[in-house]
């Protein structure tokens, strides 16, 4: 992996990453004349992250709102459906479900992960639940013992939205790997990307042969290029949830390198985490927390501060010295979607401080030692 310093005067907040081979592999991909979906790279790219994950079948998407809508289909999710998905999260998590006619019911997140409150579920729980979505913030695992038990009493599915949490572990399990579905994302603000990207990981076979067909337009044109059936035709509702196989030759130039790419993410996070401790304690700022029995994926480092006019100082005063750091969700609840689905009777606090309290620094997998360096240092400056 290269890792170039920042030339100019600005951090920015992310940058597109390339390992190097992405344009040999893509190159290669126009030579060998396939470059429409499901060609060779797609298929090395699935067998790679089954191989590593462990799961029995993954199909590449055009993106994690991709997979997450496919998950709604194969679900079979109908008007007058709910969805117990948090409030704290990216609205593809939510949308997949609502657009298939779902209500969403919004639930808080603990305030020590920022991941969903797993102790709310039975209380949100009604004869109408069709699934649970557990965001794995940051890519640290939810609390999945608990979520899958009362998932399983109430015979509800699970759905993972593992846009952070590639390579992340819950109980040395690997997080994609506890809900019949799991998404991952390739957006390029992820570990791992393509541009625009992302993945639907099957974990209960029985979704196998239908999410095959939902991806490729409701015909079963995989069948017939693995000649078992003679002609392909409309057998199921559908989509065009798959990506050229010029992106997933970008994506296994990146894949190929996640050793590499973790490494370095690992060294960032470390740092940001050791150098901010003594100023966090000061200043009443926290920094992130992973519990023991998770191995997070070093997707991002946030710091949550007292309060919102902290956090909007921390922000402007970064950007005076040329470093962009950003906040992140609003509580969907509150959006004017989510009060239109209902969300203005969700009771979700937890969600709402965090919003206002959190951002995010810089955080890239070429993000150079100086330029970390400086960061930190005008973070030490800050007083709040
Ligand atoms: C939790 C979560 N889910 C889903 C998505 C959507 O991912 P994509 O941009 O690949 O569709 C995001 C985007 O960052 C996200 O943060």
């Amino acid at each position: 992996m290269r890792v170039t310093s920042t030339t100019t005067a600005t951090i920015p907040f992310n940058r597109p990453f390339a390992s190097g081979r992405e344009y040999d592999y893509i190159k290669q991909a126009i030579e060998r004349g396939h470059v429409s979906g499901d060609g060779p790279f797609t298929r090395l790219c699935q067998q790679m992250i089954e191989a590593l994950l462990g799961v029995s079948r993954v199909l590449l998407t055009t993106s994690c709102t991709d997979a997450l809508e496919l998950s709604a289909l194969l679900l079979d999710i109908r008007p007058g459906d709910e969805v117990i998905v948090p409030s704290f999260t990216f609205v593809s998590t939510v949308n997949a479900y609502v657009l298939r006619g779902a209500k969403p019911v919004f639930i808080d997140i603990r305030p020590d992960t920022l991941n969903l409150d797993e102790s709310l579920l039975e209380g949100l729980i009604g004869l109408r639940t069709k699934a649970i979505v557990p965001v794995h913030y940051a890519g640290v695992g939810c609390e999945m013992d608990t979520i899958l038990t009362t998932a399983q009493r109430h015979g509800i599915a699970v759905v993972e939205d593992n846009a952070h949490g590639l390579f992340g572990k819950y109980r040395g399990k690997n997080l994609g790997t506890f809900g019949s579905l799991a998404t991952l994302s390739f957006h390029e603000t992820k570990n791992i990307s393509c541009g625009e990207g992302g993945a639907l990981l099957i974990n209960d076979h029985r979704h196998a042969e239908r999410a095959e067909i939902l991806r490729e337009k409701g015909t079963n044109r995989s069948r017939f290029f693995r000649g078992q059936v003679d002609k392909y035709t409309w057998v199921d509702v559908g989509s065009s949830f798959l990506p050229s196989d010029i992106l997933a030759a970008f994506l296994y130039a990146q894949l190929e390198e996640h050793d590499r790419i973790q490494s370095a993410r690992r060294r960032i996070w470390t740092n940001y985490f050791l150098h901010l401790g003594g100023w966090a304690l000061k200043t009443g700022a926290r920094l992130p927390y992973v519990p023991p029995h998770c191995d997070q994926s070093f997707h991002m480092f946030y710091l949550m501060m007292p309060t919102v006019e902290a956090r909007d100082a921390l922000i402007a005063h970064l950007k005076t010295r040329g470093i962009m750091s950003v906040f992140h969700y609003l509580p969907l609840h509150l959006s004017e979607m989510g009060r239109r689905c209902g969300g203005e009777n969700a009771f979700c606090p937890v969600t709402e401080d965090a919003s206002e309290c959190l951002l995010r620094l810089p955080f890239f997998n070429q993000l150079a030692e100086d330029d970390q360096a400086a960061i930190i240092e005008s973070i030490q400056e800050f007083r709040g």
